[in-house]
C-alpha cells in the first residue's frame, strides 16, 4: 500500500527477526502451547494476556486489544515512526534496505540515536588509542577487563576538538550536538567536548540504542559523574543502565538485582552475575519497577545499611506497592556499594548478602513500628500512615499482605489499616504510555467494516463492488477503504499491510488472525453486510434530514412545484428506512 510495503526487504526482516526474541527484550515470554504469553507492555495488568504467535509472527493482547507484528510491536515500544522501526529492526537483522525516500525530518528520536551512535563509536575508538592510556589503566584499577569495556561499550572522551571533528564528518551540527550535552559553548566562542577527560558509560535504552552517556571524572575532579541531560530518548525514571545487557541473564536466573552506581553493575557482571542493572543517581521510580516486574518473577534491590540506604529503601517499598511488585531488600554492611563489598568480601558473600535479602514489606513495617510504650498519638500516626500506603495499592492480596504483617506487629486490629482502603479498581490502561494517534472512528461499524475488510481478502473484494469506498461518513475512512481494497491486489495475507493499518485496526485484526477478538470465529461476511447496512441506513437519515431543510426553504418561497417534488422524495425515502 505505502511504497515501504512493496519493498521486498520487509518481507526479509520478518523473516529473520524472531518476534519471541524481540517482544522477550521487553517482556518475560512463558510458552503455553504453540503460544507465549506475557505481561502486556502497553497497559498495567498483574494476570498475563499477552500473547505472541511465532508462526504468525503476530502479537495480541487480549487484555487492551493492541495488535500487530514485530514493526508495530518496535514501533509502540520504542515509541517510533514506521520508518524508524523499519530501519532499526533491519539493522538488527542485518537486512540492507534500499536507499530511503523521502524521510522523516522531524523524528527527533531518529536523529538522538545516530548522534548517540557516532559519538559511541568516536569515544570507543579514543580508549583504544594512546590518548585512552589514563582511562585504560584507571578501569583496570577499578577492575574492569578489556572484554567487559568492550561488551558495554565503555569509552574515552578526549579533551581536544576530535569529537566535534567525528560528529561534523558525520553530518552531525554543532547546534544538535550542543543540544545533546555532547559539546558545549566556550565562552569567547568556539566549543569544548562536555564529557572531555572523563572515562564514558555509554547508556542504551532497552532496545540496545544509545541515548545518552555517563562520564566519569579519572581523578577527583567534580562533578564525579555527568550525564547527558534528559531527553526524548533518554529519561532517568523510565531507564536503567545495564538492562540491555542483563537481558539474557534476567531471563535465565528469573531474578534481577537493582544497584545504584554504574560500577556497581560493571563489578557484578565481572564477577559474574550477570542479571543487574542500576538506577542513574534517582531513586528508583513506579516505571522501573513495571518494566522489571514484566522481565524477572524476583526484584531485588540493594542498599547501603546506613541511615540513608534504609531511608531509600522505605521509599523503595512505599514505590513498589503501587505497581504491585513484592520486591527484596539487601543490605550491605554500611558504607559499603556493590562493588566494594564485592571486591572486600567476594562474589560468594554477595551472594550470600542475596539469599539474607528480607522482604520490603517486613522491613517497612518493622521500621514503621513504634517502639513498645509509645504514646497513642505515636502508634495513630504510623497507623494512618500505613493505612494511606495500603489505601494506594492497587492489588487487593497485597494490600491484604500488608495488613496482616502491620496488624501483627504493632499489635492492633485490622480494620485500623483499612479505613482508607479504595474500592478495587479493575485494571486500567497505563496512563504513562502514550497512544499514539488512530483513526477517528466516528461509529463501531465503520471500525468493524474495516477491520473486516483488511482480515479476510474475500470480504474486501465483495465490498469494493458494493460501492464501499463512498460509504463512510468519517473524513479519509473512505480513503482507507479503498487503500484495503487495492493492498488485497498485491499481497497474499492481511499480515503484509498491517503495519500500515491505523492501531485499532491492526488490534482488531491481529487478534482475527491468531483466532481472538471480536471478529473471532464470526461470518465475516454477513457482518461486513450488517455494517454496509447500518451505514446505508445513516447515510439515509442524513439525507432524510437534507431533504427535510430544502423542504423548508421551498415552503418558506411558495414555491409549490419543488415542495411537492421533494415531498415525494421524503415519503420514499422514509418508506425505505422503516419499510
Ligand atoms: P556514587 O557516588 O555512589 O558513585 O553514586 P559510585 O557508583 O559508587 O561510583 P564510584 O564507585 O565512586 O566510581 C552512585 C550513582 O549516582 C550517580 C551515578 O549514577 C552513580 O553511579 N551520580 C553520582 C551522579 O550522577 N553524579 C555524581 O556526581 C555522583
Ligand atoms: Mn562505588
Amino acid at each position: 500500500m505505502a511504497e515501504f510495503v512493496a519493498d521486498a526487504s520487509l518481507e526479509e526482516i520478518q523473516r529473520r527477526v524472531s518476534i519471541v526474541d524481540l517482544v522477550s527484550t521487553y517482556v518475560r515470554l512463558k510458552k503455553q502451547g504453540r503460544r507465549f504469553v506475557g505481561l502486556c507492555p502497553f497497559h498495567a495488568e498483574k494476570t498475563p494476556s499477552f500473547s505472541v504467535s511465532p508462526e504468525k509472527g503476530l502479537f495480541y493482547c487480549f487484555g487492551c486489544g493492541v495488535g500487530g507484528n514485530i514493526f508495530t510491536f518496535f514501533m509502540r515500544v520504542e515509541r517510533v515512526d514506521f520508518r524508524t522501526a523499519v530501519e532499526r529492526l533491519a539493522e538488527k537483522a542485518g537486512v540492507p534496505l534500499t536507499q530511503r525516500r523521502g524521510s522523516s525530518p522531524h523524528d527527533v528520536r531518529n536523529r538522538a540515536y545516530l548522534v548517540h551512535r557516532v559519538a559511541a563509536e568516536y569515544f570507543a575508538m579514543a580508549l583504544a588509542r594512546p590518548e585512552g592510556r589514563l582511562a585504560r589503566s584507571y578501569l583496570t584499577h577499578r577492575g574492569i577487563s578489556p572484554e567487559l569495556a568492550g561488551r558495554f561499550g565503555l569509552g574515552f572522551c578526549p579533551p581536544g576538538p576530535g569529537l566535534q571533528q567525528a560528529l561534523t564528518h558525520a553530518g552531525v551540527s554543532v547546534t544538535e550536538a550542543c543540544r545533546w550535552g555532547l559539546l558545549a559553548e566556550r565562552t569567547g566562542g568556539g566549543t569544548y567536548p562536555r564529557f572531555g577527560g572523563r572515562v564514558i558509560f555509554p547508556i542504551r535504552n532497552a532496545a540496545g540504542a544509545v541515548v545518552a552517556f555517563a562520564g566519569r571524572a579519572i581523578g577527583d575532579q567534580l562533578p564525579k559523574y555527568m550525564n547527558s541531560p534528559e531527553s526524548v530518548v533518554f529519561r532517568k525514571g523510565e531507564l536503567l543502565f545495564g538492562l540491555y545487557e542483563a537481558c539474557q541473564a534476567i531471563r535465565d536466573s528469573g531474578r534481577v538485582l537493582v544497584v545504584e552506581g554504574y560500577l556497581d553493575v560493571l563489578a557484578l557482571v565481572e564477577a559474574g552475575m550477570g542479571e543487574v542493572v542500576a538506577t542513574m543517581g534517582t531513586a528508583v521510580t513506579e516505571k522501573h519497577f513495571e518494566i522489571l516486574r514484566r522481565l524477572a518473577d524476583e526484584v531485588y534491590i540493594c542498599f547501603d545499611g546506613d541511615e540513608a540506604g534504609r531511608r531509600a529503601a522505605e521509599r523503595a517499598f512505599v514505590v513498589s506497592t503501587k505497581v504491585g511488585v513484592w520486591a527484596q531488600g539487601v543490605f550491605l554492611p554500611a558504607g559499603q556499594d556493590p562493588d566494594s563489598f564485592v571486591r572486600s568480601a567476594g562474589v560468594e558473600a554477595m551472594r550470600q548478602a542475596i539469599a539474607n535479602s528480607i522482604p520490603l514489606a517486613d522491613f517497612y513495617v518493622d521500621r514503621k513500628a513504634p517502639p513498645p510504650g509509645a504514646s497513642v498519638a505515636a502508634k495513630s500516626r504510623v497507623i494512618h500512615e500505613i493505612a494511606e500506603v495500603v489505601g494506594s495499592m492497587p492489588d487487593p492480596v497485597m494490600a491484604q499482605l500488608l495488613v496482616q504483617k502491620a496488624a501483627v506487629r504493632i499489635g492492633v486490629d485490622e480494620r485500623f489499616f483499612q479505613l482508607q482502603r479504595r474500592p478495587l479498581i479493575t485494571e486500567q490502561p497505563d496512563p504513562q504510555t502514550p497512544t499514539t494517534e488512530g483513526a477517528p472512528w466516528a461509529r463501531p461499524e465503520e471500525q468493524t467494516l474495516l477491520a473486516a475488510m483488511a482480515a479476510n481478502r474475500q470480504v474486501a473484494q465483495r465490498m469494493a463492488s458494493e460501492g464501499v469506498g463512498q460509504l463512510f461518513l468519517t473524513p479519509g475512512l473512505n480513503e482507507l477503504a479503498q487503500r484495503i481494497t487495492r493492498a488485497w491486489e498485491s499481497a497474499t495475507e492481511s499480515s503484509e499491510f498491517l503495519s500500515e493499518l491505523p492501531e485499532d485496526l491492526q488490534g482488531m485484526v491481529s487478534a482475527y488472525l491468531l483466532g481472538a477478538g471480536p471478529l473471532a470465529g464470526v461470518d465475516l461476511v454477513r457482518v461486513a453486510n450488517d455494517c454496509v447496512v447500518k451505514l446505508k441506513k445513516r447515510q439515509s437519515r442524513m439525507r432524510l434530514e437534507t431533504l427535510k431543510e430544502q423542504l423548508r426553504l421551498a415552503q418558506s418561497q411558495g414555491n409549490e412545484a419543488k415542495v411537492a417534488a421533494l415531498r415525494d422524495q421524503l415519503k420514499s425515502l422514509r418508506e425505505l428506512l422503516d419499510p
